[in-house]
């Protein structure tokens, strides 16, 4: 059985619900550009929301970090990755919270315990030292020496504001040499393997730290580390969850995994797995210029760069032969895979099509221009002519010894570019903790909206997407044309006779097929787990599955316009709307 199994089947035996992954791409939470660890799609319910699926959770959860994209391409940084977690939502804490990990380490894994070591909290001028933690590893046979209490890194936080709290963190002797009998966590060769989070905390914007009503823990185990380790090798890249992967690539470009190659192959490997998997998620997210699909395109371009550098035809349909190979490891966990194949093989020969029709120039005019380091104008002709996202051009930049200006070319970029701050930044945050006031009435909006153009098109209208921030709504769905004035007159005053009436908004918890026979609408039935909560706005004006918030009354939601409406993509319009 592979990690992801002996985990849920530990845990679902210690009484938790298996919960599926959410998306990659958060929703409702422009805060955050993709779910970077598993807790965060469960941050309202940290906050104290019920979950319809009681109070002991487990799953595996599909995260993306891109903010190391430069260190892809060594033994063991992903941008996609897998992350393994139990939550506690205010049942059980430390006491079983520790034991278990304990035994699903040296019981179901069978790592001795000579070959592990463990931090403990040790305290700050808000919360204590935990002797508790400490106690508790010392009474399962942690020798003292193995033991480390440090505050540095044991004060756990998905970005700046939400639910926090002090960890303890399991660390693993990833080596041939003899294991040391005192830890230090400063040495490499200890790696970090799990991390239980007793998530006691919120921190506010103001920097305060307050207790949650609840105490909750939050842990996380990545697979791609763990199944490394369970089998014997230093390079993640070398586990049975890569190496067909890059079996195939070698082959494809008929080189050895050297030292060589390697390193192009394994940001190959590692990008297209990514890319693979944010073209399947439920989102819809395809390559292009901002936020998420900005992304995309810097994934599949770097590695179709690299594809380049070893020489593999890229008129070759290498693309769809790896991505093919990822789909068919990973489909029976994330059933989105299969379900979007089309999409997702499609997309990554479109973007690559479009891609190396610039590429060559484009490397031409690099040699041109790399006399002597590259000046901003310079970096985003690169940019805007031949599609170079900007870390292409570092990385080759640095592949010579040479700088970019990076602010210069953001400068560039600013005047002739709306790009999203949020991408270029990778800018990380909060989560869902930070829904303001405003974010839940245009939540409730989103939904009355939905309904109206469902009034207005036709009931085959569907939501296709949405995205909110303080200022302004976004809402795509299908439809065939563009909207009339009529039309988009007759959508805003529905939505805000429906306002105007005051309705109410009701929440029920109830079986994932009960709110579809109710006809409750929503955008993807996969990702929603057995149990879900329905939101109704009046007597059945809006039906829909959602995990909230929303305001109580559709009186509290103000008067609704609609300032924009135009394509997304084919058969996708989008509307954008204000509240005021
Ligand atoms: N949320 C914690 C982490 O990602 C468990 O490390």
């Amino acid at each position: 059985m592979n990690l992801k199994d002996l985990y849920i089947n530990f845990f679902v035996s210690k009484g938790h619900k298996q919960i599926p992954s959410a998306p990659v791409v958060p929703e409702n939470d422009p805060s955050v550009l993709f779910n970077t660890a598993g807790m965060q799609p469960l941050i309202p319910y940290l906050m104290g929301q019920a979950h319809p699926y009681g109070t002991r959770l487990c799953d595996y959860q599909k995260c993306i970090r891109t903010n190391d994209l430069d260190e892809v391409g060594d033994t063991f940084h992903h941008t996609f990755f897998e992350m393994l977690g139990n939550w506690s939502l205010g049942d059980y804490f430390k006491e079983e919270a520790i034991s278990w990990s304990f035994e699903f380490l040296t019981k179901v894994l069978n790592i001795p315990v000579e070959r592990l070591a463990v931090t403990v909290f040790a305290g700050n001028e808000i919360i204590e030292m935990d002797d508790f933690s400490y106690n508790k590893w010392l009474s399962l046979g942690i020798k003292k020496e193995r033991i480390v209490k440090t505050s540095k890194d044991n004060f756990w936080i998905a970005g700046e504001t939400g639910p926090c709290g002090p960890d303890s963190e399991m660390f693993y002797w990833r080596s041939n040499d003899p294991i040391p009998e005192k830890f230090d966590v400063d040495d490499s060769r200890w790696v970090e393997i799990w991390n239980d989070v007793f998530m006691g905390y919120e921190k506010k914007s103001d920097g305060s730290v307050v207790e949650l009503p609840k105490k909750n823990v939050d842990t996380g185990m990545g697979v791609e580390r763990v199944t490394a380790i369970l089998e014997g090798v230093n390079d993640n890249y070398q586990s049975s969850i890569w190496k067909d992967v890059i079996d195939l690539i070698c082959n494809i470009a008929n080189v050895n995994y050297d030292e060589e190659h390697q390193r192009s192959i394994r940001i190959i490997a590692d990008h297209l797995r990514t890319s693979v998997f944010i073209l399947a998620d439920y989102s819809g997210i395809i390559p292009s210029n901002t936020d998420q699909g900005y992304i995309l395109r810097r994934l599949i371009r770097r590695a179709i760069r690299h594809a380049k550098s070893l020489n593999i035809d890229l008129t070759s349909n290498f693309e769809v032969e790896i991505a093919k190979l990822i789909i068919d490891k990973y489909k029976n966990y994330y059933k989105e895979l299969e379900d979007n194949k089309d999409i997702v093989l499609n997309e990554l020969t479109k973007e690559k099509e479009k891609f190396t029709k610039t590429l060559e120039k484009g490397l031409k005019e690099f040699e041109k221009v790399s006399t002597k380091d590259i000046d901003g104008q310079t970096a985003f002709h690169l940019f805007d002519t031949y599609g170079f996202p900007l870390e292409l051009t570092v990385e080759l930049a640095n592949e010579k010894g040479l700088k970019v200006d990076i602010q210069g070319y953001n400068d560039k970029f600013k005047e002739h570019q709306n790009l999203s701050r949020t991408a270029s930044q990778g800018k990380f945050k909060g989560g869902l903790a930070g829904n303001s006031v405003i974010e839940t009435k245009y939540h409730t909006a989103t939904h009355l909206l939905n309904a109206a153009l469902k009034k207005v098109i036709g009931p085959d209208t569907h939501q296709r997407g949405s995205n909110i921030t303080d200022e302004r709504m976004r809402f795509d769905f299908n439809c065939d044309h563009k909207l009339t004035d009529e039309e988009k007159n007759k959508c805003e005053e529905l939505v805000n006779k429906w306002i105007n009436e005051g309705l109410d908004v009701r929440v029920e918890e109830m079986s994932k097929s009960e709110a579809l026979a109710s006809g409750a609408e929503c955008m993807f039935i996969e990702k929603y787990p057995d149990i879900v909560t329905v939101y109704t706005i009046g007597d059945n004006v809006s039906k829909e599955l959602c995990g909230g918030p929303h305001v109580k009354n559709t009186k509290e939601i103000g008067h609704f316009h609609i300032i924009k409406e135009e394509a997304s993509s084919a058969g996708v319009r989008r509307i954008k709307a204000k509240i005021d």
